[in-house]
């Protein structure tokens, strides 16, 4: 069977967390490849209400099979939290079915703080991170000076490898920033700790992803953030420090690209986004502020009120190529439920020529301005459909308008966060 990648095709916040939850019935797997606990993915499900972080959302499903992958930035800390919150709130019982990859990259507590005097450094330019210490993490990685998972298993090279990266870091907390140095033998008993607790889930996952494909199972690739948070095709440099788009998830899971055959694209029935960076459809008004009491738009990670907007079609339709979307979840339509009228965003206005581009600099990006089309409103609750036939006609009306806009098929329409308010519109499996 094919791997499928669920990606958010936006600015992160899609849906992604209900989607997966309601597709995890049907997958053997689910698997994290980018990100860390900067994401915050709510499920809503007959366990109760979740907003999880790091742990697959595939994990309400005792049948369901759990993977961190080797791209994801792992917090240990984090991690033991989450579990204990599933347990004690849910009863979940993760035992045998739940993987870290010992490749992972581990969250350090001086990456956490060298974000946080990076962020207080940059002043009015800083990108609004989530404060998890991502982008440090991914810069570790890459400059070879990383601490993976697996390495608390090897106390003597952890020690010293920890030992070298604190020296380092203490540097330029104290001469960069005045900032008090680090205790390299302090943060070694604390991940000692949590190497005893992480240990059983400690594993090689990309021969158990590859060994789920190879046996004909339907193996969910789980995204996080979202295509225009990408490193190299999001809004540089209001963007996350990984490879979020359909790209990145063969890497981030350690499965060859051809294995993937499906991505599903999430999106909301309008657009929102948190933290700084460009946002053409951006509504600083009242029918902006509306969308985000309605629909409380206020961050799972950081509880930051969201910016709100009509559906920027623009954007979403680079996301359909860039990551080969072979489908669309619609989530969200209930919220707008309500108005007489809702707009879609299908050109940018760019120095007083129409573009239907997504342009590459958010210096361009900040001078396009949206060209709407209005189409009408349906004005009737949706919450309760569950039936494509059921949905009135305006709203189908623009189901099929951002088909046509985005070349591309809806295949699942939220209507509610449960995980039973959905409507099916086409079998994605
Ligand atoms: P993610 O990061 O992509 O998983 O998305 P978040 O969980 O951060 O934000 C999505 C929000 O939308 C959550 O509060 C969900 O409960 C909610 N949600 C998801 N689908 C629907 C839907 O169809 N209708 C409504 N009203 N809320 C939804
Ligand atoms: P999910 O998976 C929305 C945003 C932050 C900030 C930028 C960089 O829930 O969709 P980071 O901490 O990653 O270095 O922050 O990216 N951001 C998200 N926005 N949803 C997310 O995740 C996000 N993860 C990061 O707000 O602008
Ligand atoms: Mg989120």
């Amino acid at each position: 069977m094919p791997a499928i990648v669920v990606i958010g095709g936006h600015w992160g916040d899609e849906g992604k967390g209900k989607v997966i939850d309601l597709l995890s019935e049907q997958a053997a797997m689910v698997v994290r490849y980018s990100g860390g606990n900067n994401a915050g993915h709510t499920v809503d499900n007959h366990l109760g209400h979740f907003a999880m972080h790091l742990i697959p959302c595939g994990i309400f499903n005792p049948r369901t099979d759990c993977v961190i992958g080797n791209g994801v930035a792992f917090d240990p800390a984090f991690f033991l939290k989450e579990l204990t919150m599933l347990g004690e709130q849910a009863g979940i019982d993760v035992s045998g079915r739940l993987f870290v990859s010992d490749r992972a990259h581990l969250i350090m507590p001086y990456h956490r703080l060298l974000e946080k005097l990076d962020e207080e450094a940059r002043g009015a330019n800083s990108i609004g991170t989530t404060l998890n210490g991502i982008g440090p993490v991914y810069t570790d990685k890459a400059a070879r000076m990383g601490l993976r998972v697996g390495e608390l298993l090897e106390p003597d090279v952890f020690r010293s490898r920890l030992r070298y990266a604190v020296d380092q870091k203490n540097l330029i907390f104290t001469r960069v920033y005045g900032a008090d140095p680090l205790s390299a033998d302090a943060i070694y008993d604390e991940y000692m700790e949590y190497a005893d607790r992480i240990q059983p889930f400690i594993t090689e996952t990309g021969r158990l992803v590859r060994g789920a494909l190879s046996a004909n199972k339907v193996v969910l690739l789980e995204g996080a953030q979202g295509t225009l948070l990408d490193l190299d095709h999001g809004t540089y440099p209001y963007i996350t420090s990984s490879t979020p788009t359909a790209g990145g998830a063969a890497v981030g899971a350690g499965i060859p690209p051809t294995q993937i055959t499906k991505s599903l694209g999430v999106f909301k029935a309008y657009t929102t986004r948190v933290g700084a960076g460009p946002f053409p459809t951006e509504m600083a008004d009242e029918t902006g502020a509306f969308i985000r009491e309605r629909g409380h738009e206020y961050g799972t990670t950081t509880g930051r009120p969201r910016r709100c907007g009509w559906f920027d079609a623009v954007s979403a339709r680079y996301s359909v190529e860039l990551n080969g979307l072979s489908a669309i979840a619609l989530v969200r339509l209930d919220v707008l439920d309500v108005f007489p009228s809702v707009k879609v965003c299908t050109a940018y206005r760019m120095d007083g020529n129409v573009t239907h581009d997504f342009p590459s600099t958010v210096a361009q990006l900040e001078r396009c301005e949206p060209v709407y089309e209005e189409l009408p409103g349906w004005e009737t609750p949706t919450s309760q459909t569950r039936k494509p036939s059921d949905l009135p006609p305006m709203a189908k009306n623009y189901l099929r308008r951002l088909e046509e806009v985005l070349d591309c098929p809806i295949s699942i329409v939220g209507v509610g966060p449960a995980r039973e308010e959905s409507v099916c519109l086409r079998p994605l499996l």
